[in-house]
């Protein structure tokens, strides 16, 4: 649709010239005035007249009348003036057969806004902290980041997907001392990422009990995580090996989570990579008189922004979570060059975010504006908020499996090979999850409840997934290759193709309001287009062979348009399900 705008603003701007005089109106501006309008027997894109009557100093319903008999386009089949307003009627077929014909050509290119030539974006995203649970509050930076990714990686970025994993901090010194308490080789290798959590609690409530019976809130567990996460520090060989260890652990078992997404990370340099990096940033911070000390703690003041201050170093000179952030990006401008560097957290860390930031632009560095911060709201489960602290949360890895299985057993009946059926039950259960969990804007805090991701009626993924394996179907049954023709079509080709005409649109808003929910919604469109055209226009079975080929080109655009969208949201596309 975007393309016909344009295309019409160029045509009007050039009779404007014409009967108006040179040099009044620029294609931009008139494409940014045209409209869809509500009723569309007013025609289907129309340009309001009344704002162009100072600038042309006639009135818009003379201005209408003058441009209608001026303006000439084979896409439209009729342009009128009516009211004050041009408008446009578009043909069918001439325009169906340009949109069709365009998605072919273009294949899996379709759509894209090539703006990222020679550009690279690096993503920071999902980032877990080793040890503590991978739960459902990180599937929004997981699914949301990753698809941020595909969708710069469409648009021709070169992307940089990082897992910054929470590799290093004092829980290790915690989970050191609880290891050589209550732990066990064995036991760690079999249970996995469970069991350092299992032992992470075990010594959290320890410490809270000690704290409790202590008159000054002593604990002697806790001075003795401490001293581990202190000899970690100094490369105690012990610990430092229990650590590679722990990290290990951790992450063989995250990257099951992420093969099930179809997530590739290009870098897992976590937290621990940047400790010998802050130093420098820290000098130059000090060296720049950036740092003030408070309470005996070396931050900088952000009074003038209304922040909050960026804490740096702790009393006892320990970096904190910004100071790493700061070191980090540093290293990423100078290793990557960004143009972008894409930050996906809750919302929570807003403000983390936005103070670093402006540390970073004090600092003097002046890409301190390519940084992006991409928040999301909270996920609850049927109602339930989560408990992090406690170890009593929903696993990601546990809310897929549920997933899966519950597709599992309502594919069996249908799919009675076994490998067939899990193999299908995993790309529809994963999908209707990512699909449920991008269909709000990212902003919006979701209540996820799993009937409602699963139902094959309703906007779910497995009904978009449905609806293109629908595609597939009907492409086998026609059996021949399709063209489109000059057959006329009714509104519901019309329709579907005025649907895949607006893809290259959303593609770029979801990059530009970095909302991969715009994906989501324009495949629910998508797909309502197709269904609708499916259920009233035989096509496979169609006796007129031009309008047979036309359709099935439509089809085939449907099925190329929907492959690409899934892709762009990490679902997969099945042929059947
Ligand atoms: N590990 C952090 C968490 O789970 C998220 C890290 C986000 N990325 C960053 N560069 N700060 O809360």
């Amino acid at each position: 649709m975007q393309q016909l705008k344009n295309k019409t603003a160029r045509l009007i701007s050039l009779s404007v010239e014409k009967n108006f005089g040179e040099g009044l109106l620029t294609a931009e501006e008139i494409a940014a005035m045209l409209e869809y309008p509500p009723d569309r027997a007013m025609g289907d894109v129309a340009l309001p007249c009344f704002r162009l009557s100072k600038t042309l100093r006639r009135s818009p319903i003379d201005i209408a009348k003058t441009l209608a008999e001026a303006v000439v386009c084979e896409e439209y089949s009729s342009v009128t003036a009516l009211n004050g307003y041009l408008n446009f009627k578009i043909s069918p077929t001439a325009f169906a057969k340009r949109v069709v014909g365009e998605v072919l050509s273009k294949g899996d290119r379709y759509g894209s806004p090539e703006c990222g030539e020679g550009r690279t974006v690096v993503l920071d995203y999902s980032s877990p902290n080793v040890a503590k649970p991978f739960h459902i509050g990180h599937l929004g930076t997981t699914v949301i980041g990753h698809s941020l990714k595909l969708l710069h990686e469409f648009a021709g970025y070169k992307c940089v997907g990082i897992n910054y994993l929470g590799d290093w901090g004092t829980q290790f010194g915690k989970l050191i001392v609880a290891y050589k308490m209550w732990g066990d080789r064995k036991t760690v290798e079999e249970g996995g990422v469970d069991e350092l959590v299992k032992l992470y609690v075990r010594i959290n409530n320890a410490i809270k009990d000690e704290e409790e019976a202590s008159e000054n809130k002593k604990s002697p567990l806790a001075d003795a995580s401490r001293a581990e996460f202190t000899k970690l520090e100094h490369g105690d060989e012990e610990n430092l090996e229990l650590w590679r260890w722990f990290v290990g652990v951790s992450l063989e078992e995250y990257q099951k989570t992420y093969k099930l997404l179809g997530i590739e990370f290009d870098s897992y340099k976590g937290e621990s990579f940047y400790t010998d990096k802050m130093p420098a940033q820290v000098e130059k911070l000090r060296n720049m008189g950036l740092l003030e000390i408070d309470d005996g703690a070396s931050i900088v003041n952000l009074d003038k922004w209304n922040m909050p201050v960026c804490l740096i170093l702790k009393r006892d000179g320990s970096t904190l979570y910004p100071t790493r952030d700061i070191a980090a990006a540093v290293y990423r401008k100078s290793e990557y060059n960004f143009d972008k560097a894409i930050y996906v957290t809750s919302a929570a860390q807003s403000l983390h975010f936005a103070q670093w930031f402006k540390v970073v632009e004090l600092m003097g560095y002046d890409w301190y504006d390519k940084l992006v911060h991409v928040p999301y709201g909270t996920v609850s489960i049927n109602g339930a908020k989560l408990a992090t602290r406690t170890g009593n949360v929903i696993l990601l890895k546990d809310l897929f499996a549920e997933a899966i299985s519950r597709v599992e057993e309502i594919a069996a009946e249908k799919h009675p090979d076994k490998d067939e059926c899990r193999a299908i039950a995993e790309k529809v259960g994963v999908g209707a999850i990512v699909f449920h969990y991008l269909s709000n804007n990212r902003m919006r805090d979701i209540n996820f409840v799993m009937e409602d991701a699963l139902s094959f009626d309703g906007n779910t993924g497995p009904y978009a997934q449905y609806t293109y394996a629908r595609t597939t179907s009907v492409l086998e049954k026609a059996g021949s290759d399709g063209v489109m023709t000059d057959a006329p079509l009714s509104d519901y080709e019309f329709e579907l193709a005025k649907a895949l005409s607006v893809f290259p649109e959303r593609v770029n808003a979801a990059i530009a309001d970095y909302e991969p929910s715009v994906i989501t919604r324009y495949i629910l469109d998508l797909a309502a287009a197709f269904n609708r055209f499916y259920h009233e226009c035989s096509i496979a079975g169609c006796e007129d062979t031009e309008l047979k080929s036309s359709r099935i080109a439509l089809t085939k655009a449907t099925r190329q348009v929907l492959g690409t969208a899934l892709h762009l949201i990490c679902m997969q596309s099945p042929d059947k399900i």
